[in-house]
């Protein structure tokens, strides 16, 4: 731990830590553009020069590039190193168009900033300005290299950082080109950091241009809704639209990046199809009026049936506060619910993996960033929870393996072992690659018998897993119980579970566990036990089909959502809803951490859509548009008192051991969850009988708030794609590319099919949508055609 001086200020920090992140513990900020906490050092562009006085470095250097060390005294200010500073401002804008007035960037941008800080206001360079041609790429970030100052950053995020290749630098010299060989969609997914990382308004958010300055938006810290690692964001509003996301550092969590389809997916909140008026038999009316009818009619059915005629069912998008008044209003009027889980199988994987974090087992994407080792059992990083790629990314640059067993075909960023097993076989492969001690050659072959082009990778694996120090387990809920069968006492294995949902945790916490499953809920719509339904904010379409069948049997169907699901077109009485970014709201994310996202958009319709073009409407005295809808836990309540009932004020605290307020920086992590509930053995699959069926998420479009985001559903194909091994299409007839319809029921769902040789045999990948939803779990091939054209 070096002891230093800077500016007259002692400093203790951690060895190796360059200077510029010394002086930053002080609270003193060096001047830098290359230099990025995350990507560490560069000295590309020597603006962070100062002056060091003792020590064993003397002279005028780089402090990014001087590890701190004893005994050193460090001036920030020194006479020499401020004049270095100005003339290299002076240099860098040499070259740069000066069109501060047109560029995205002013208001936030480190050029202008510390151009100005460092008194360079006079331009002396009469030459001529280098040039270059812009290049289109893609739908997320625009380019304009006259802005350049080949600070490097972005290429070391692209390439370094995400190990991504088709953007980075060429040409050498004084003409530095940072782009692609042609123009084109950037590949990575992780591009929208680019944004956030380049100095200048070099690389800039595409579908934010020229909508609004920094200063013109309200910014709040959020927490991003499209996945369950609750990545830290925030959010920025203007005119009553969410303007862009940008990335908010959390170190314990997302860093300081996040995923392409947390920053691009937001458009749902401003969307046109957004259902913002009470409805009563599909009639607008007002909120107060839908309230009223919903009380009355939900207290005729338990007048006629009794109060567990009435059921509440919930989704894992809802917040902590939108589940705990749920609980509570189905809790004092008697209801059954909150439902969340499609199957009682379902909850009992939710709440055993969430359970099995308890005693120090759960790591952080940051953990799994410093993890040796890491088995991903039945996940596909990029699909599942995008961020999570990046931190095995990182991982690998510091040479840990990576074994990922999953039937799916499986592209990630990184050198890593793929095990293409199928679903069947993955509970086996666990055992033999993560079990007590490493598998030998005769345990894998009893055990996987069908697979001996694998039995030599899987061998060398479980040895690589048991050798590890720092191994972790990322795994799907379906195999939590054979993951609690293998764990040692010992808690060197860390577990990182993947959800469904932003805040599917908090609701297997808040879930009431003698709730009936979503499925349940429909067989009992179905013998008439349940005669009334308050669905809130849950798609029932893609949770549970059985269920999204029955809701035409309801006597009374409430709805409580923001999104037009197929609820919505179904309620009896619909009661429009705030978004997290309205409301704000408190989410769990998949290791048990609770964080609070701000509300930041007013409430009410977007400018654009009630102004005169972007300018905000000149008649002011009116009601806003759109301002119907109230936070959820809000209309519980108004629901509990036209009812006549006394409901307490809901809470989380209890059933996460976190008060509201006692979320840090960082977020809280719930340490005690609840204990199993009796195991429910899933139906074991019988592969004889056919494919068995995989969902897959998409980056884009299948998580629920982004399939009502138009930016992020233009991403995702035209025609869903299902994927088969190379060696089933051929049994079956189909080539590559083939336009396929999948039987389904007395419908059929149209794609097109994609063949794969590094995926497992016997299976079908779906993509996780609503349509597909109601697919068994082992298909008939026969039910999988080719279409006639
Ligand atoms: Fe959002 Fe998940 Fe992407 Fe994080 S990884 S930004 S939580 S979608
Ligand atoms: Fe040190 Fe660029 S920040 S050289």
């Amino acid at each position: 731990m070096p002891d230093l001086i800077i500016d007259g200020r002692p400093v203790t920090v951690p060895k190796g830590t360059p200077v510029i992140a010394a002086a930053e513990a002080l609270g003193i900020v060096i001047p830098r553009f290359c230099w990025h906490p995350a990507l560490g050092a560069a000295g590309a562009c020597r603006m962070c020069a100062v002056m060091f006085l003792e020590g064993p470095v003397k002279g005028l250097e780089m402090s990014c590039m001087v590890p701190a060390a004893d005994g050193m005294v460090v001036s920030t200010g020194h006479p020499e190193a401020v004049a270095f500073r100005s003339r290299v401002v002076e240099l860098l804008m040499a070259n740069h168009p000066h069109d501060c007035p047109v560029c995205d960037e002013g208001g936030h941008c480190l050029l202008q900033d510390e151009t100005i800080s460092g008194g360079h206001a006079l331009r002396r360079f009469p030459g001529r300005k280098r040039t270059y041609l812009d290049q289109d790429l893609g739908p997320f970030i625009q380019h304009e290299m006259n802005r350049c100052i080949h600070c490097y950053r972005c290429a070391r995020f692209y390439q370094e950082y995400c190990g991504y290749f088709d953007f980075g630098p060429m040409q050498n010299a004084n003409r530095v080109y940072f782009g692609r060989f042609a123009s084109g969609p950037l590949e990575n997914p992780f591009s929208g950091n680019l944004a956030d990382i380049c100095p200048t308004g070099t690389l800039t958010d595409k579908p934010a241009r020229f909508t609004s300055r920094r200063w013109d938006c309200q910014r709040a810290p959020s927490v991003c809704l499209h996945c369950s690692l609750g990545c830290n964001t925030v959010a920025l509003s203007r005119y009553r639209a969410i303007a862009r996301i940008e990335a908010r550092e959390n170190p314990a969590v997302n860093g300081h990046f996040i995923c392409d389809r947390g920053r691009y997916s937001f458009g749902f909140a401003t969307s046109a199809e957004r259902p913002r008026q009470a409805r009563v038999d599909g009639v607008p009316t007002n909120v107060d009026a839908a309230v009223t009818q919903a009380a009355a009619r939900l207290g005729k059915v338990v007048a006629d049936h009794g109060p567990s005629a009435v059921a509440v069912a919930a989704g894992a998008r809802s917040s902590l506060e939108t589940l705990a008044a749920l609980a509570a209003l189905a809790r004092t009027g008697g209801w059954q619910g909150p439902a969340v889980f499609p199957d009682r199988a379902t909850q009992a994987a939710v709440t055993t993996a969430l359970a099995l974090l308890d005693g120090g087992r759960a790591r952080s994407l940051a953990a799994v960033a410093k993890a040796d080792a890491v088995l991903c059992l039945g996940v596909s990083a990029l699909c599942d929870a995008p961020m999570l790629a990046l931190s095995l990314r990182q991982a690998t640059r510091a040479d840990a393996a990576v074994i990922v067993a999953d039937p799916r075909p499986v592209a990630l960023p990184l050198p890593f072992s793929h095990l293409p097993l199928p679903p069947t076989s993955l509970a086996e492969a666990l055992t033999l690659l993560a079990g007590p001690a490493p598998a030998d050659a005769a345990a894998i072959q009893q055990r996987l018998p069908l697979f001996p082009h694998l039995w030599a990778a899987v061998e060398q694996a479980s040895q690589t897993f048991a050798a590890a120090k720092r191994p972790v387990i990322v795994f799907a809920p379906p195999y939590a119980a054979q993951v609690a069968a293998i764990l040692r006492d010992d808690a060197r294995t860390g577990l990182f579970p993947v959800l469904s949902g932003p805040n599917a945790a908090g609701a297997a916490l808040l879930a009431a566990p003698d709730a009936p499953s979503l499925d349940a809920l429909a067989a009992a719509i179905e013998t008439g036990d349940v005669r009334a339904l308050i669905l809130a904010e849950a798609d029932a379409a893609a949770a549970s089909p059985k269920l999204a069948a029955m809701l035409g049997r309801l006597e009374t169907l409430v709805v409580l959502d923001n999104l037009p699901t197929p609820g919505f077109a179904a309620a009896k009485v619909f009661l429009p809803t705030q978004t997290l970014f309205e409301s704000g709201g408190t989410l769990c994310n998949n290791e048990g951490r609770l964080q609070y996202a701000a509300p930041v958009a007013p409430p009410g319709e977007p400018v654009s859509r009630d102004g005169h073009g972007d300018h905000p409407p000149r008649d002011y005295a009116r009601k806003l548009p759109g301002t119907d809808p109230q936070p959820a836990a809000g209309l519980c309540a108004a629901l509990a008192a036209a009812m006549g009932l006394s409901m307490p004020a809901p809470s989380f605290a209890a059933a996460t051991g976190i008060a509201p307020g006692a979320l840090g920086a960082s977020g809280a992590r719930v340490t005690k969850f609840p204990a199993f509930p009796p195991a429910v053995p899933p139906e074991p699959l019988d592969a004889a009988k056919g494919l068995v069926v995989v969902r897959d998420d998409a980056l884009f479009g299948t998580d629920e708030p982004g399939r009502y985001a138009a930016l992020a559903r233009a991403q995702a194909p035209a025609v869903p794609v299902v994927r088969l091994h190379a060696a089933d299409a051929a049994t079956l007839g189909l080539p590559d590319g083939a336009a396929v319809a999948v039987a389904l029921g007395e419908r059929a769902c149209d794609a097109v099919l994609a063949v794969h040789g590094d995926m497992a045999r016997g299976v079908l990948v779906v993509p996780r949508l609503p349509q597909w939803a109601g697919l068994p779990p082992v298909l008939d091939p026969t039910s999988l055609r080719r279409r006639q054209p």
